[in-house]
């Protein structure tokens, strides 16, 4: 019997892992995600059989679970997707956290591995718990988005941290003893408070790369409950969320041209730093009617998209589909360019032309549209900002300098859509809106957009 689980957790852990990797392309990512999913189904089924247990409880839990499940997948938002993550991550951390105290409660007696082994999964878990929450809190506008600091904070975290692996130490050498347990549920409050305390400190805008984080931390969660009960898949399956959500991390600090430091310490949006890199901005302003960017469109050989996270407010997906159509139809050359951290989650962009059926061979990626730029006709920047911010190539004193961009400025002609002068998340002005070759088409980016098909309809 043992050896057929054992089968089926490779089988499994095999699905998680193919899945995995084809998530790495917009073509597979369906795919991936479904094989995943079935390689969790097949594990959960075999786990469940094998282990004997009461099991109305958990048929109640899997219905409450799916009911749940299903009304969000439905009623969820794209733009409110990173805040569902944190919500999945919270709870992935709380689970970590009841099953060690559950383990630990039904075995006080316990050896010095299966000590740390509870100890972590409690921590880790607790602390992706309350942090998931302040998380989600900051990203739905439910607690302020701004930074909390106060003067000491990293003293008091430093301070807060030590206590609970003096705790630590002190649980693992006797887990054994009425003080064993006093200092297990100890550990529990501070490791609630620490992930609240750490995650406070953080800006809203910063909370897709914490996400990434948190999400690191609840698959370690995960692995060390798997070490707790000996099951090898969920060690197996811990460790890949851990693995993944800290390269995903560093890629997301990279494409920001920031260290983790630097998001989980500095402050960043709490004003100081956004209003750096304002004088960068000046000049006279140049807008264009429908029209005008009609004529413009019309006579261009070649097109380049650029979409940002106003792309995802709009909704304007599907309407750039159809422009990109209309313009393919007039013979010019149509692409989709994309900045790694666009929008306000990692692949958001993607994710939001592959909704609208955009061909994934029109979307290009940053590095590789850059080198083409100078002989692109018109670059119609979509609610993007930051990402094509020149300052982020010219202004030392910039928040966002060092960042890459995509260099929509080389361009010919730059249309911008945006409903007004607003900065976008890092809070400054940017340059290009004031370039000689930079029109502004302000306006809603759907309406914005609706209009110009219009326009390629009726001519
Ligand atoms: P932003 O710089 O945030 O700019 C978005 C722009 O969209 C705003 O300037 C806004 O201007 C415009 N907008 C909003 N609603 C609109 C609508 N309905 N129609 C038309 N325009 C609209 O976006 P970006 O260029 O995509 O850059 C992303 C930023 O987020 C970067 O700074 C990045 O570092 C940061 N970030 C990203 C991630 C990930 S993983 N993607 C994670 C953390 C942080 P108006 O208000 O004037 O319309």
């Amino acid at each position: 019997m043992n050896l057929l689980i054992n089968f089926v957790y490779v089988i499994s852990a095999a699905l998680f892992i193919f899945g995995l990797k084809m998530l790495g392309s917009p073509a597979t990512a369906r795919r991936g995600n479904q094989l995943s999913a079935l390689g969790m189904f097949i594990a959960i089924v075999v786990t469940l059989l094998s282990a004997g247990l009461d099991y109305k409880w958990i048929i109640l839990g899997v219905l409450l679970g799916s009911a749940v499940g299903v009304y969000a997948a439905f009623k969820v938002q794209m733009t409110e997707m990173p805040e569902m993550v944190a919500l999945f991550n919270g709870f992935g951390g709380l689970a970590s956290l009841l099953l060690a105290w559950s383990e630990y409660h039904q075995q006080i007696e316990t050896s010095l591995f299966i000590a740390i082994v509870t100890f972590l999964s409690a921590l880790i878990g607790g602390v992706t718990f309350s942090g998931s929450m302040v998380a989600f809190g900051k990203l739905s506008g439910k607690i302020t988005q701004k930074p909390v600091l106060f003067k000491g904070q990293h003293m008091v975290n430093g301070a807060i941290l030590a206590a609970v692996l003096l705790a630590a130490l002190l649980f693992c050498l006797s887990p054994g003893s009425g003080f064993g347990y006093f200092l297990f549920i100890l550990i529990v409050l501070v490791a609630l408070g620490f992930g609240v305390t750490s995650t406070i400190p953080i800006g809203g805008a910063d909370m897709p790369v914490v996400i990434a984080l948190l999400n690191s931390y609840s698959g370690l969660a995960a692995c060390a409950a798997g070490f707790v009960i000996s099951n090898k898949l969920l060690i197996v399956a811990g460790a890949l969320v851990g693995a993944s959500g800290i390269i995903l991390t560093n890629i997301m600090c990279k494409a920001m041209n920031r260290s983790l430091a630097n998001v989980l310490f500095s402050g960043f949006g709490s004003g100081a730093a956004a209003k750096s890199g304002d004088a960068a901005a000046q000049g006279e302003v140049r807008p264009a009617s429908a029209e005008d960017v009609y004529y413009m469109l019309e006579s261009a050989d070649s097109v380049v998209f650029v979409p940002g996270y106003g792309l995802a407010v709009a909704q304007a997906q599907h309407v750039v589909r159809e422009l990109g159509e209309l313009l393919e139809k007039n013979d010019t050359e149509v692409s989709y360019a994309i900045h790694p951290v666009a929008g306000r989650m990692p692949g958001h962009m993607n994710v939001l032309l592959a909704e609208a059926n955009v061909p994934y061979d029109q979307l290009i990626e940053m590095d590789d549209i850059n080198p083409r730029m100078d002989s692109v006709d018109v670059c119609v920047v979509i609610g993007a900002n930051d990402v094509v911010n020149p300052a982020a190539l010219n202004d030392a004193s910039s928040p966002i300098y060092g960042m890459p961009i995509i260099e929509t400025h080389r361009a010919r002609t730059v249309i911008v859509l945006k409903r007004s002068m607003n900065p976008g998340f890092a809070g400054i002005e940017n340059a290009l809106f004031f370039n000689d070759n930079t029109r502004m088409y302000f306006g809603d980016a759907k309406e914005s957009i609706q209009a110009l098909v219009a326009q390629f309809k009726s001519s």
